[in-house]
């Protein structure tokens, strides 16, 4: 598969044409941002785990049902996926309380949920990617009601299936982002990448963050959790 030109560079990933025009070639930076990029630096070898991070569990999610955008590892850091043109929604799901949650509504922290929530951020920068409820995704034309059924029970699958895949690493799920995206066919797929960059996961004894959290809150030892947590998903992860 030939690398063409960048199409497009994004906070953590660039993204490159290839010379078949269904798929394409993403690379994983080491480059980190926070706060709708009011926060930048650099988490040393980021790009390479979570690169490989992302691609072991989208084969698990493919296998579980999940239609995923990944296609085959190049390299590292680059990774050959499907075209898709991206759903302008950022979908999250949550077990525990912690985040925009306790923040929005005052909410105390580390609340374990009866049931997994979903809610959506419309994805504008310019807008800091404000929550959105379903009605005003099905007003704005963003999804067809269809599509975003769709969107609700694979996220709610993913929680499953990572969830229970994440408990036997020692490890607590405790929420996360996704986004979606539809084939020329009309077909939606999970795109983009599952990270600790776009998960919170604790450590389900000592509750300790595995995170990107550490650098948005600088509590240091950032490349050292990264680094743990693809350590207990590989000792795991035998496909
Ligand atoms: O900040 P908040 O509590 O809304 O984040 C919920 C989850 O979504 C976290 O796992 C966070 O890493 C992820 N997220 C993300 N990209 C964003 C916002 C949140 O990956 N722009």
């Amino acid at each position: 598969m030939e690398k063409k030109e960048q199409l497009y560079e994004g906070k953590a990933k660039k993204v490159y044409a290839t010379d078949d025009p269904e798929l394409l070639i993403v690379s994983y930076k080491d480059d980190a941002t926070a706060f709708n990029g009011k926060k930048k630096g650099t988490i040393a070898g980021k790009g390479i785990i979570n690169n490989e991070m992302s691609n072991r569990l989208m084969r698990k999610l493919e296998k579980a049902g999940v239609p995923t955008h990944y296609v085959e590892e190049l390299n590292e850091r680059e990774t050959l996926v499907k075209k898709v043109q991206i759903v302008p929604l950022e979908v999250i799901v949550r077990n525990i309380s912690t985040g925009s949650f306790c923040k929005r509504y005052g909410f105390p922290e580390g609340v374990v949920f009866d049931e997994p929530t979903v809610e959506y951020s419309y994805k504008n920068d310019e807008l800091n990617d404000p929550l959105i409820c379903e009605s005003h995704v099905l007003a704005m034309k963003l999804t067809t009601r269809g599509e975003l059924e769709t969107i609700r029970t694979y996220a709610l699958r993913v929680n499953e299936v990572l969830k229970e895949f994440w408990r036997s690493c020692g490890v607590t799920l405790v929420d996360f982002k996704l986004e979606f995206g539809r084939l020329p066919d009309g077909t939606i797929i999970l795109a983009d990448e599952i990270s600790p960059d776009t998960s919170r996961l604790w450590d389900a004894e000592t509750g300790k963050k595995l995170d990107k959290d550490r650098f948005r809150q600088d509590l240091g030892g950032v490349e050292d959790a990264y680094a743990e947590i693809m350590g207990r998903l590989k000792a795991q992860d035998h496909a």
